[in-house]
């Protein structure tokens, strides 16, 4: 019976560890991961957001403006137009002399921005600390009227507050007051004649609320606010905060003669996210509403939820999952009852079964006053699995949105994006056994004291507003991900490796099966031979000088990969020789001894991949000095940064593999063949292979890539012939063309013999192996041979 997302739930066990690092970091602006920024020099504060239902405009809220942004290209963000709407010269002066700066208070920051009915939109500033509304033809986007709006959103810029559109009316949670002092929840602008409805003052209804969120629930005609406040409850700890949800019925118009234009529906509830034998995460930061999927039933709405604790010393931050189901329950259940001689609460006594109802507009004196004074659920609203989902020890994240979205094996996953203090987006996966974030995406530098994120499932897009702009961050960029090996092991639900045009590509593109293992990330199993394509690592030549410092670098592909180098001259030096950088760099001389191969592998979730190779020669005092492939190095300039704590050390291991044959294109199956196929990579297994010719060559031999002969493999022997024999005729046309060019161009020079120059030129280019990815085999250098 119960829906499959529920069952999803239930299986994520509350026993939570702490998320684990992000796989990969992007900071700002990095080129792997396009971003698209909006801002202009003359617009500020753009922190309230708001998408057209098409999707094609986003309107925002700044500081003394409204704009309509052009959002319906992927790749560019463009203004559409832009209302200026700020306090005169005697608003700001009047605001001044109350005690405000004018810079930092006096503007109006627009902190409302609703769509009212199909035509206008509502929105709300806080107006030189007086704050005052407007509506909006979207049409002409132009502002139709204002006024002061006391009560609708709050005076001081920096409090939050929540509001929210239905049937044409609006519903509001804010403080009313000039000192932030008095919350108000209200009704506006409400149909049919009604009264306009707000909160009953006479007794504490909330105690120094913070508003997070608001939702409709349109089955129950019920609006929830989302809000930490003091908890009056418990008297015994002071100021202890407690997070809470207020309910109130949509069409209450108050009681007749009392609570008359006041909530009779209004109740409140506490909200726990706590794992246990901890202390509670009682502050919540952020409420984000995911719909049931289309068709379920809308008790299976969900609430996420962003929790802090008051008590945390550090950065930390959990996520709480709520149904609706059980908000509904806990107001359908018993309540507390406000003893106002005493101010103490206690269980209410008898069965008042009005209490929390809706459609108490004839209702009696004597129950409206016994609805005046019950209006705290006795149970608190409890998390799907009991606790939270998420639970981080290392970031303080303040906002959340969710998306939920069908992987290649059919089944439904829950995207988290978690907005943190520092100014990154972590993407979070939760499955059962434990949640990982898939990537960090800096999308601001430095603390935002107001901000939002806005996420659309449809367009693939989440906006943040901030203080300097607005940011569209795609939901994925699959094309992050060059390899069958690196796309898997991303355990990116949106994307997933395309075997036949070998890319790593976002579900949905609809090319038949892609290759995903959200659970495992197994390789092996799922990018079969020929698709698993290697990360592009050519071999890079390096010419040094004898006594040379030689620096060797090797980016992880993910922060979770651990590197390890591997080369045969390890085994026949002492390791001293070799330092290894927290960052994966090999450092050494260059003598006789340490000339050769180096391979640096990377291991991730029990897959190990050579992620860059290297040939240290001595430089020929016949070759000019040549540096070739300057990219082979990593195969991207620098496609991670690392964020997280570094390996303090690289293991070093040592290895017989004289020549280093990237993987892909071997029949062999087995991924981890490569370090493995000569695991037991002792000093032992070295000094057989010191004994055999090709490693006990001279230095000048060893100079000669053709000098390094592999006595493994030798199954490939058909496919190294032939490919040596294309690699040849290639060399040849290459050789013959450039030596035509050479003669065209020194046409018109006199000397049209072929200069020495000329010929030094073609003998180095014999020795450029050609590394384009298509036709990697490091074996194309042996061409003298
Ligand atoms: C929408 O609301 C505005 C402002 O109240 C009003 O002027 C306009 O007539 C309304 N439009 C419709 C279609 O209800
Ligand atoms: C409630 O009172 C109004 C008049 O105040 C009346 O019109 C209505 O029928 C009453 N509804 C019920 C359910 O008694
Ligand atoms: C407005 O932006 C400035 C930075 O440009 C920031 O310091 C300030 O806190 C912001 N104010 C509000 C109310 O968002
Ligand atoms: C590692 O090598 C890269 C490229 O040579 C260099 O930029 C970086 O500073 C090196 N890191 C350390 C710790 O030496
Ligand atoms: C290095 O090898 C060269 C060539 O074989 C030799 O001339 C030189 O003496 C060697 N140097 C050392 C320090 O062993
Ligand atoms: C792959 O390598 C592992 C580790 O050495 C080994 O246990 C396994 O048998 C190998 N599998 C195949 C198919 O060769």
């Amino acid at each position: 019976m119960a829906p499959a997302a529920v069952i999803l739930l239930l299986c994520l066990l509350s026993a939570v560890n702490s998320l684990p690092p992000p796989r990969t970091s992007f900071l700002l602006n990095s080129a792997d991961r396009p971003l698209v920024h909006f801002s202009l020099p003359d617009v500020h504060n753009t922190t309230t957001l708001l998408l057209s239902e098409d999707g094609s405009t986003l309107y925002i809220g700044a500081r003394d403006a409204v704009l309509s942004l052009d959002v319906s290209q992927s790749d560019v963000i463009s203004l559409k137009k832009k209302v200026v709407w700020g306090p005169t010269k005697n608003e700001i002066l009047s605001c001044q002399n109350k005690g405000k700066t004018p810079e930092v208070d006096c503007p109006n920051f627009v902190r409302v921005l609703q769509r009212i009915n199909s035509t206008h939109l509502y929105t709300c500033g806080s107006y030189a600390y007086s704050p005052h509304d407007a509506f909006i033809d979207t049409d002409s986007f132009s502002m139709v009227q204002h006024g002061a709006a006391k009560g609708r959103c709050p005076f001081d810029p920096l409090q939050r507050n929540t509001a929210i559109t239905a049937d044409g009316e609006l519903f509001t949670a804010t403080t009313s007051d000039f000192r932030g002092v008095k919350p108000q929840i209200s009704r506006h602008f409400s149909r049919d004649g009604r009264p306009d409805v707000s909160q009953d003052s006479s007794v504490g209804l909330l105690e120094e609320p913070v508003f997070v969120g608001s939702s409709l629930d349109p089955a129950e005609k019920k609006l929830y606010f989302f809000f930490s406040e003091v908890g009056k409850e418990f008297s015994y700890i002071n100021e202890l905060r407690v997070a809470r949800v207020a309910q109130i019925c949509k069409d209450d118009v108050g009681g007749q003669r009392i609570l008359q234009k006041k909530w009779t529906s209004f109740a409140k509830a506490p909200v726990l996210c706590q794992s246990p034998k901890q202390l509670p995460f009682n502050v919540l930061q952020d409420v984000f509403t995911l719909q049931p999927p289309a068709g379920d039933d809308s008790s299976e709405t969900l609430f996420y939820g962003v929790f802090t604790s008051q008590w945390s010393s550090g950065p930390e931050s959990a996520v709480c999952i709520f149904t609706l189901q059980d908000i509904r329950t806990a107001f359908g259940g018993s309540y507390r009852n406000f003893d106002t001689q005493n101010h103490q609460w206690d269980l209410m006594q008898g069965q008042h079964s009005y209490v929390g109802k809706c459609g108490l507009n004839n209702a009696t004196d004597a129950e409206l006053n016994q609805v005046k004074k019950s209006f705290l659920t006795s149970s608190s609203v409890n998390p799907v699995a009991n606790g939270p989902v998420v639970v981080s020890s290392e970031q303080t994240y303040s906002r959340v949105a969710a998306m939920r979205t069908e992987a290649a094996d059919g089944k439904d996953y829950t995207v988290l994006f978690l907005l943190s203090e520092s100014g990154f987006l972590h993407k979070v996966v939760l499955v059962k056994g434990g949640s990982w974030v898939v990537e960090e995406i800096q999308v601001f530098t430095g603390p935002q004291l107001v901000k939002s994120i806005l996420l659309s499932p449809s367009k693939g897009v989440l906006y943040v507003g901030t203080s300097q702009g607005v940011t569209a961050v795609p939901v994925a960029t699959c094309s992050v991900y060059k390899t069958c090996s690196q796309c898997v092991l991303a355990r990116d639900p949106l994307c997933g490796w395309d075997a036949t045009r070998r890319v790593c590509a976002g579900l949905g593109s609809g090319s038949g099966s892609l290759a995903q293992d959200l659970e495992n990330g197994n390789v092996k199993e799922k990018c079969q031979r020929r698709a698993r394509a290697q990360l592009d690592t050519g071999k890079t030549e390096l010419n040094v000088r004898l006594n040379e410092a030689v620096n060797l670098q090797c980016v992880k592909p993910s922060n979770l990969a651990t590197l390890t180098w591997t080369s045969p001259q390890f085994s026949r030096n002492q390791d001293k020789l070799f330092i290894q950088s927290a960052d994966g760099n090999l450092s050494f001389f260059a003598t006789n001894a340490t000339f050769g191969t180096y391979h640096c592998e990377a291991e991730e979730a029990g897959y190990t991949e050579v992620v860059a190779s290297y040939d240290v020669q001595q430089i020929s005092p016949m070759r000019p000095r040549t540096n070739i492939n300057e990219r082979g190095v990593s195969g991207n300039d620098e496609p991670y940064e690392e964020i997280t704590t570094k390996e303090p050390e690289i293991p070093v291991k040592p290895s017989d593999t004289d020549d280093f044959m990237t993987e892909p294109e071997s029949d062999d199956n087995n991924e981890t063949a490569i370090p493995t196929q000569d695991s037991g990579l002792s000093s032992v297994q070295f000094t057989d292979l010191a004994r055999i010719p090709s490693a006990g060559k001279s230095p000048e031999s060893r100079n000669e890539p053709l000098g390094e002969i592999r006595k493994e493999k030798s199954y490939h022997s058909e496919l190294v012939v032939v490919s040596l024999l294309l690699v040849f005729c290639i060399c040849i046309l290459i050789l013959c063309g450039l030596h035509m060019w050479r003669q065209s161009k020194t046409a018109n020079k006199v000397d049209s013999q072929v200069s020495p120059g000329t010929g030094k030129k073609s003998k180095s280019m014999e020795s450029v192996p050609s590394l384009s990815p298509e036709d990697a085999d490091p074996e194309v250098k042996v061409v003298q041979g």
